[in-house]
């Protein structure tokens, strides 16, 4: 009993002992942490983490993706996207000579090239790019809600902008589809849908269009809602949809997603990159459970610019390349 009292006691003395080695340690540490030197060096790390989080969001970045086809053939897409009226280098010669590199059979702009708020300049530095991009490749473009805006806006800007687009060798798709022939045996379906074309027609017909068709299937859609609210790729036959408008969410957390997106808000399920769509895919599931089935790829470029004054961070620019069939 005394024993049992005695080390009892012993266990106080050293629990008291461990508590105040454990207090001064907190202390040593709040004094390292406080002092003006330690402070300087986490104002700095702070603000070099800042620098390289912007400085990543001025980079343009090759993305290369690779996405199956049904259909024989091969055929390589570079697609550009929300590029907001911005130059990049003179007359554009940041994205022109990394186009110009992956050698595209085929170029696509996916809406958003023209900013509303800046109209003369964006339509100028957009018709210098298409002038020296469609001396690479065959360039064909969709409308985004810019656009959209600025058809709106300054219908008569709009109307020579377009008009310049097309002496430059640009073709617009507006709920259409071409079909072109790459080589002997690939030939590619390119479908192109307005952002209001959903809400006007109410059913998909230029996807069912494509569905009866021969070769490689590809859309083309400024929103990627538009591709999941109304099941674009449901029963298959539809390869590749190719979207914009998210800005890979603006601003990328390390190890997460982008922080925000037009239409989707915070935390944006799909804001950037390649996106297989199985039979249980849906605008709030990834989809791909036991026995789903592989229908086809939505990939979302992550786009040229900020948006409404907000910046890239932690955020390269895009240049998506895409390599679809066998
Ligand atoms: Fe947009």
């Amino acid at each position: 009993m005394i024993e049992t009292v005695k080390k009892s006691g012993n266990n106080l003395v050293n629990n008291k002992e461990i508590n105040s080695s454990s207090n001064k340690t907190e202390k040593i540490y709040l004094r390292i942490w406080t002092t003006p030197k330690s402070l300087l060096c986490l104002c700095a790390a702070i603000a070099l983490c800042a620098t390289i989080a912007l400085l990543r969001g001025q980079i343009i970045e090759v993305r290369n993706y690779y996405v199956p086809a049904r259909s024989l053939g091969k055929v390589r897409i570079v697609a550009l996207s929300d590029l907001h009226g911005t130059m990049l280098g003179k007359d554009q010669e940041r994205i022109v000579s990394k186009v110009r590199e992956a050698a595209p059979d085929i170029i696509v702009y996916l809406g958003d090239m023209v900013e509303r708020s800046r109209a003369e300049e964006s339509a100028d530095s957009l018709v210098v790019l298409t002038q020296r991009l469609a001396q690479i490749a065959p360039v064909y473009h969709v409308d985004g809600n810019h656009e959209d805006d600025f058809r709106n806006d300054e219908p008569e800007l709009s109307k020579k902008l377009n008009a310049a687009l097309s002496d430059a060798g640009a073709v617009q798709l507006e709920n259409e589809t071409v079909q072109l022939k790459i080589n002997e045996n690939c030939i590619v379906n390119l479908s192109g849908i307005t952002t209001h074309y959903y809400w006007e027609v109410k059913e998909n017909k230029i996807v069912a269009d494509l569905r009866n068709r021969e070769g490689i299937n590809v859309l083309l859609c400024h929103y990627p809602e538009s591709v999941l609210w109304y099941d674009a790729f449901d029963g298959g036959g539809l390869d590749l949809a190719l979207c914009g408008h998210t800005h890979g969410g603006l601003i990328r957390v390390p190890f997460k997603r982008g922080m925000y997106a037009p239409e989707w808000g915070w935390w944006p399920m799909y804001d950037l990159g390649e996106y297989p769509i199985y039979s249980d895919t849906d605008w709030k599931h990834y989809g791909g459970g036991e026995g789903a089935e592989y229908w086809g790829t939505m990939i979302i470029s992550g786009g040229l610019s900020g948006e409404h004054g907000v910046p890239r961070i932690n955020n390269p620019m895009e240049i998506s390349v895409v390599d679809i069939g066998k």
